[in-house]
């Protein structure tokens, strides 16, 4: 049975070694900072005591979208994955979202994820997302680049 539990200093490496999958060179230290400081919050997923999925999100309220949730990482590990992991964790998110009172749930979905948020009921968002390079490293556009 999958089960959340939120990082902590004890989890947290094994949170890392799974995030790390989908965000290249992800550490430790940034991960504690982010949830000490920035309201980010992070789940490290397990099934029957082995980790397997993470997802890193933050409840936010704006005046467009109203109070929702904003999933910023999902993954789930390589040895996992094609076992229904993935929808699990989408409904667990789903769930904490209602139970908020929330209206939504977004996210920034990259093209090799699309049909599995397809197959989860996500429907596109009508917003273009733009970004302004404002720091001088991010002018040249890189696979990296947020
Ligand atoms: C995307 C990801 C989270 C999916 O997790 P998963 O546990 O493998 O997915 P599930 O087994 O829960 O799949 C749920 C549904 O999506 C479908 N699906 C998943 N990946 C798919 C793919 N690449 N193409 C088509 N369908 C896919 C499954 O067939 C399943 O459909 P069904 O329930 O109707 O049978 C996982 O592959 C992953 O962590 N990828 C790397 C990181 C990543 O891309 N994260 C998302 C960033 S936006």
């Amino acid at each position: 049975m999958l089960r959340a539990s939120t990082m902590n200093t004890e989890n947290c490496d094994e949170l890392v070694r799974i995030l790390g999958q989908l965000r290249k060179g992800v550490d430790r230290d940034t991960v504690l900072r982010l949830a000490r400081t920035e309201g980010y919050m992070f789940l490290l997923y397990d099934d029957g005591n082995v980790p397997v999925g993470v997802a890193g999100y933050r409840f936010l309220e704006t005046i467009a979208r109203g109070f929702h949730c904003h999933l910023h990482d999902l993954c789930v590990d390589q040895a996992a994955r094609g076992r229904g992991i993935g929808r699990a964790i989408i409904e667990h998110l789903i769930e904490q979202t209602t139970q908020r009172g929330g209206r939504w749930l977004f996210l920034d979905g990259i093209d090799s994820a699309l049909p599995f948020y397809q197959a989860c009921d996500f429907v596109r968002h009508q917003a273009t997302l733009l970004k302004y390079p404002c720091s001088p490293a991010m002018r040249s556009d890189s696979p990296t680049a947020p």
